[in-house]
């Protein structure tokens, strides 16, 4: 891992810089000059493995590996970083938004305007701050990561549109395949060819725009290359560049950084059912029931923002939940779970303790005028806890304590939502970058780490009131590197569409590559009423993802598994079951993600099966094969055949086999061919030509794959060789 950082020598004030990310500062090793001329200077690493070649004029570097160049930086010329200034005049907004602009956006009309719209927001005292420079990468054309977007799982290339964003930002049915960054952000992004795998962790937690060019292969003799350009309104530049070579080493060398997954406790790998809102205490006790009737398993009954006194939380709806504790020990005795809301947003309210509270201590986000900051959310009129502050985050767990939370057991679990933060009628629906957090930092230096430092403190919270003993759970829809470490994150309101469920599966695969295992998508959709058989679909997807709840909004139907007919209800348990059954593997696939950092949803085949593709064979089947390769298919006549086994759940397979000459219409006219059945099962291999049934010349050799994923299916491999069997046409 190499590491980058660009900072004033004596600016204004100190500039921001990420805190709470990295788990520890890195150890550093030390690098010798192998080479110095004048205006260049070559460091290498002791065994000479990496070499890092500066150039003064104009400012670049290169990085190489075992003499073969990876990456470099400002090459394109593109380093820039604007001094912190004195405030020129009132007209200093304008001046930022135009900086801004013109850095980071294309000059265009349209852009001008957007901006001003948001001038009164812009205001900074410092002047304009952006920071960018850019890589490199050669060699590369397939390049990933950066979520959260609705994208694809490779990158697209910027250059004819916007650049990918990262701004967190609550976006109610949100588009698919759009550039715009959306809940989470987490500023990693690897590029990877057949012999390597980079990454490049720009660590900036201000508004970040990423651009792509790719030039892909023209003609055999040129290499790709794939500029890559960072862009950040405020911090400094530190960046990290994950040497890999293999994505699993990069994977491991982001975690050194940021953090493993938390392990997370069992129950929370289960199926959750969740809905805004389950009302009341007869509902959620008729739902748990409806999953016994049905025989369907579920782990956890979720309650959202109604389930509180008037979005007061830590509260409960006195009429609707009159008995919250009695209503948690029903579902205790049942082996279950409750997960609450537990938003950031606290409303104004006096007699509201948690608010007078939090007002007294002054621990809300203030406005630039030392006020506290007052938006509109959920319940109202609104203040911000400032989690980015250690003594309200401590103050903040302490709520959890079942003492402070009344009526909470040690079954109840928690859910942080719109903590982008939301803002309601907020520019872009989130706060205002002038907004004032502790230490003075303005809102746009911390923005993307809002939601991040909720999850954290929640988490802490949830472990305090164990007294350390257990694990919590916390899902979060807001988060940033790193924060794998306090629990999982979902997509979103995403949509009841066929589209949607397809754009689920990328883009939890990108979350798990920048090191959040424990993701998932709303089952079915959020927003609208998906027709059934997408909700069966949805469920067999979200049964293989890390995180699988089921959620929907207030408009939509009621959609517990059983309303669909029986037939859809018993694909739904089938999946549900299915999920059950997988839970060792899952768990397990945890713990590595835990101990190792590997990704628990599936990584790309291509990586994991470095420079190889590979092919599945469906179990059940019987896949005729030569033995080997000849130098034509006139060359293979003789080559003996092979039988490709693969079994199924119940040690069975069938296949066929045709072969004729290959070339005339013999076939045709005098029936000169060979079309044969093959039957697998217990253990004896049938042919539907009495002249192979005896099957005493062919030998069996049967292969326990037990590095294969599928073995879990109970598919094994099954060779069958036939040994010199010449087939004659006219048999
Ligand atoms: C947001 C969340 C959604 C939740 C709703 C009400 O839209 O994304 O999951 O149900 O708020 O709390």
């Amino acid at each position: 891992i190499f590491r980058l950082k660009i900072d004033e020598v004596s600016p204004l004030r100190a500039r921001y810089k990420v805190p709470d990310v990295l788990i520890k500062e890195p150890t550093t090793q030390k690098l010798f000059i192998s080479h110095k001329e004048a205006g260049n200077f070559v460091l290498s690493s002791v065994n000479e493995d990496y070499k890092l070649q500066v150039t003064a004029n104009p400012f670049q570097i290169e990085l190489q590996s075992k003499g073969e160049t990876v990456m470099s930086m400002n090459s394109n010329g593109l380093l820039y970083f604007e001094h912190l200034q004195p405030p020129p005049s009132d007209r200093y907004s304008i001046c930022l938004s135009l900086h801004f602009l013109f850095l980071f956006v294309q000059e265009k009309q349209e852009d001008l305007e957007w901006n001003s719209a948001f001038l009164s927001f812009t205001v900074i005292s410092t002047g304009p701050t952006s920071v960018g420079i850019d890589f490199s990468l050669h060699g590369y054309d397939h390049v990933y990561g950066i979520p959260q977007h609705t994208e694809t799982l490779l990158l697209k290339n910027t250059s004819d549109g916007d650049a990918y964003r990262l701004y967190n930002l609550d976006i109610f049915g949100h588009k698919i395949h759009d550039k715009i960054g959306i809940y989470g952000s987490v500023p990693l992004l690897l590029a990877h060819k057949p012999n390597r795998t980079s990454g490049i962790f720009w660590l900036n937690s201000s508004e970040t725009l990423v651009d792509i060019i790719t030039i892909t292969l023209l003609s055999v003799s040129t290499v790709p290359l794939t500029d890559v350009r960072w862009m950040s309104e405020s911090g400094i530049i530190d960046v990290f560049l994950l040497m890999g070579p293999t994505a699993f080493d990069i994977f491991k060398q982001f975690a050194q950084l940021t953090g493993t997954q938390a392990l997370p406790p069992l129950f929370s790998l289960g199926y959750h059912q969740c809905r805004w809102n389950y009302e009341d205490e007869q509902d959620v006790k008729a739902v748990d029931a409806g999953f016994d009737a049905h025989d369907i398993p579920y782990d956890v009954i979720w309650l959202d923002i109604e389930h509180t006194d008037g979005k007061r939380y830590f509260t409960w709806d006195k009429q609707k939940f009159q008995n919250p504790r009695k209503m948690q020990e029903h579902l205790k005795k049942k082996k279950r779970k409750l997960v609450v809301i537990v938003d950031p947003h606290i409303k104004v309210d006096p007699s509201y303790t948690l608010y007078s509270q939090a007002k007294d201590k002054g621990y809300f986000v203030k406005d630039r005028n030392g006020q506290d900051f007052e938006g509109i959310c959920w319940p109202g009129s609104s203040c911000y806890l400032d989690f980015t502050n250690p003594e309200v985050r401590k103050w903040y767990a302490d709520q959890f304590a079942f003492k402070t939370y009344k009526a909470s057991t040690n079954i109840l679990f928690v859910w942080n939502d719109m903590n982008e933060p939301s803002v309601f009628k907020g520019a872009e629906i989130t706060m205002q970058k002038d907004a004032v957090h502790y230490n003075n930092w303005e809102h746009r230096e911390v923005h993307n780490l809002y939601g991040y430092y909720q999850q954290m403190a929640t988490a802490e919270g949830l472990i305090r009131r164990s007294s350390g003993k257990e694990r919590p759970f916390v899902l979060t829809r807001s988060f940033f590197a790193g924060s794998q470490k306090y629990g999982a994150v979902w997509t979103g309101d995403n949509t009841a569409e066929w589209s949607y469920l397809k754009i689920s599966i990328p883009m939890l695969l990108t979350i798990n590559m920048a090191g959040i295992s424990f993701c998932g998508a709303d089952v079915g959709g959020f927003i609208g009423d998906p027709e059934p058989e997408l909700l069966v679909r949805w469920y067999q997807a979200g049964a293989y993802q890390p995180f699988f709840r089921g959620h929907s909004n207030m408009e939509s139907k009621r959609r517990e598994p059983w309303l669909f007919g029986e037939k859809n209800t018993q694909i739904i348990r089938r999946a549900i079951r299915e999920r059950y059954v997988l839970l060792p593997y899952l768990y397990t696939l945890f713990y590595r993600a835990h101990t190792a950092a590997e990704p628990t949803m599936g990584t790309p085949l291509p990586w994991l099966c470095f420079l190889q593709i590979p092919v599945f064979q469906r179990g059940g089947t019987v896949i005729p094969l030569k033995t080997t390769a000849g130098k034509s298919t006139e060359w293979m006549t003789d080559i003996s055949y092979e039988l490709h086994v693969a079994l199924d759940t119940e040690a069975c397979a069938i296949g066929e086999l045709y072969v004729d000459d290959g070339h005339s219409f013999q076939y045709l006219h005098k029936k000169q061919f060979l079309y044969r059945k093959f039957t697998f099962c217990k253990n004896i291999l049938s042919s539907s030509s009495s002249r192979f049934k005896n099957m005493q010349e062919v030998v069996l050799k049967l292969q326990n794959s037990t590095q294969s994923k599928t073995s879990l299916a109970h598919i094994m491999w099954l060779k069958v060789y036939f040994i010199s069997l010449y087939l004659k046409y006219d048999i």
